[in-house]
């Protein structure tokens, strides 16, 4: 069962940079791709992803001008592999790998269920000369129920890292932060 997220949470997600999965929809055609390249920009549910026309979801994401950005756990790690090495010109990625599609409230891209996190997202400003999608967050979900809460980072060149240790220096850093 998804639970709402709060949107002046959002930026949390972003900022320590984990590998996304990125849905669209065109129609009735769903796909799915995999995104490292990621930016958080402020306090404020925005951020940037980098991409370009060599990926199908590009051209469906310029259309549309909308998308769903997911937070996949450690656990889906072999998924968001294949999704990143396979095209939806050809391939129905969500049956492909398993993947349970809802229906997102502001958007027509699905939320995947089996992420931790999902963001309803409409493209804010597209940067073309470096690539860089600016996404404003209109809606935000968490799926509580996911066992495996540890996200994953790539190092970009065919490696990556598990969340480890967690340090909170809240209390130093108190006058950077917005309030809870
Ligand atoms: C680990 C990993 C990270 C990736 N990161 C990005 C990225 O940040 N930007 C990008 O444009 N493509 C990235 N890709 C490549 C796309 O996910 C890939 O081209 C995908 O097949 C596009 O699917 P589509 O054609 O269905 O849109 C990544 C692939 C992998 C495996």
């Amino acid at each position: 069962m998804l639970k709402e997220y709060p949107l002046n949470r959002v930026f949390t997600l972003i900022e320590p940079g984990p590998a996304l999965l990125v849905t669209t929809a065109e129609g009735r055609k769903k796909n799915v791709m995999t995104i490292t390249w990621s930016l958080a920009m402020s306090f404020s549910p925005t951020f940037g992803i980098v991409t370009g026309s060599w990926n199908h979801s590009f051209d469906t994401l310029m259309k549309t001008r909308q998308c769903v950005v997911a937070v996949p756990g450690v656990d889906l790690i072999g998924k968001v592999i294949g999704i990143g090495t396979c095209s939806g010109t050809d391939t129905d990625k969500f049956k492909k790998f398993s993947l349970t599609a809802r229906k997102a409230k502001e958007v027509e891209a699905p939320l995947i269920e089996e992420c931790l996190y999902n963001m309803e997202c409409e493209v804010a400003d597209y940067v073309e000369d470096h690539g860089i999608i600016v996404l404003s967050c209109l809606r935000a979900w968490e799926n509580p129920d996911r066992a495996e809460r540890r996200t994953f980072h790539a190092v970009g060149d065919g490696t990556f890292v598990a969340d480890g240790e967690k340090f909170d220096l809240r209390k130093e850093m108190a006058s950077k932060l917005p309030p809870l």
